[in-house]
């Protein structure tokens, strides 16, 4: 009777095996087909070291619209399923967190009866929360890719942490060119105008970048809003947009849960220590 395929979705977490689980590791190792999307050589060596017959994905550069590179990544991922193989694909940070074909996949095997899961990993969000020492659970936390805050008019509060992801791509649904400073400019300085009407000007934001080798340490460069169009930004930079002070508490609320704005629980159970 043949076999059953199945497929296991694994992330490396930013910084390669440091940051992979030892569930992502073991299911590397167990599988009978490794693919990946990572975002660095030494994840590539590394992966190889576990699995030497592990094949990279498909990936493509210039205007090539990226999701006729994630269909095609899907196809890849599914081909060897279909054929009763155990296969793990594996893409860096969190498999789950911007990866439209980690995601496709999954949903794909899943409609054509096959076994199918999600391991998480540790992504660029889990790193930032350590190295800017933000605590989502504080004052919130707002996450959103650039382009799409920008294109759906996202609402979004001041007094909650904003963490915008692909600010190298805004407006860019090809692939990441350093060289072309023109888009990248356009799409900084749109953003820029955008956070400026509920930001000041001189508001400073974080260009975040996690290491991706423990021997280095985080970016973290500091920028206002109204220097952010020429900010140096890679394909890895991230933007936080930290709060302009806690939001307002409101006294009805308090009154209909028996709290007083002197309470000193009022603290703890909005998320401080
Ligand atoms: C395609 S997404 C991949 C995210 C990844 N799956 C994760 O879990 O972190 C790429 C975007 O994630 C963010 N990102 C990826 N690597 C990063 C890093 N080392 N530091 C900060 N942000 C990063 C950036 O906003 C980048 O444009």
């Amino acid at each position: 009777m043949a076999t059953k395929g199945s497929l296991v979705i694994a992330g490396t977490g930013i910084q390669w095996a440091g940051q992979t689980t030892h569930a992502a590791r073991t299911a590397i190792e167990a599988a009978d087909r490794v693919l990946f999307a990572v975002a660095d050589p030494w994840t590539v060596q590394w992966l190889r070291g576990l699995k030497p017959s592990a094949e990279s994905l498909p990936y493509a550069s210039g205007d090539t619209p990226r999701r006729l590179i994630y269909q095609e990544m899907v196809q890849r991922i599914l081909a060897p399923v279909r054929e009763g193989l155990r296969v793990c694909a594996v893409f860096y940070g969190h498999p789950g967190v911007l990866h439209d074909a980690a995601h496709a996949a999954l949903r794909q095997a899943r409609a054509e009866g096959l076994p199918a899961r999600m391991l998480p990993g540790v992504s660029f969000l889990d790193c930032l929360y350590a190295d800017l020492g933000v605590d989502p659970g504080q004052h919130g936390c707002q996450v959103h890719e650039a382009t799409d805050f920008l294109i759906r008019g996202r609402a979004f509060d001041v007094h909650s942490p904003l963490v915008l992801s692909q600010i190298a791509a805004i407006g860019n649904p090809g692939f990441f060119d350093a060289a072309n400073t023109e888009r990248i400019q356009r799409g900084l300085r749109v953003l820029s105008e955008v956070l400026r009407r509920r930001y000041p000007a001189s508001h400073e934001a974080i260009i975040y970048e996690a290491a991706v080798l423990p021997i280095h340490p985080p970016r973290m460069t500091r920028v206002t809003l109204e220097a952010l169009a020429t900010a140096a930004i890679s394909d890895v930079s991230t933007l936080y947009v930290p709060p302009l002070g806690p939001a307002p508490v409101d006294e009805d609320m308090l009154a209909l849960l028996g709290m007083s704005s002197g309470d000193g629980t009022i603290r703890s159970t909005l998320g401080g220590d």
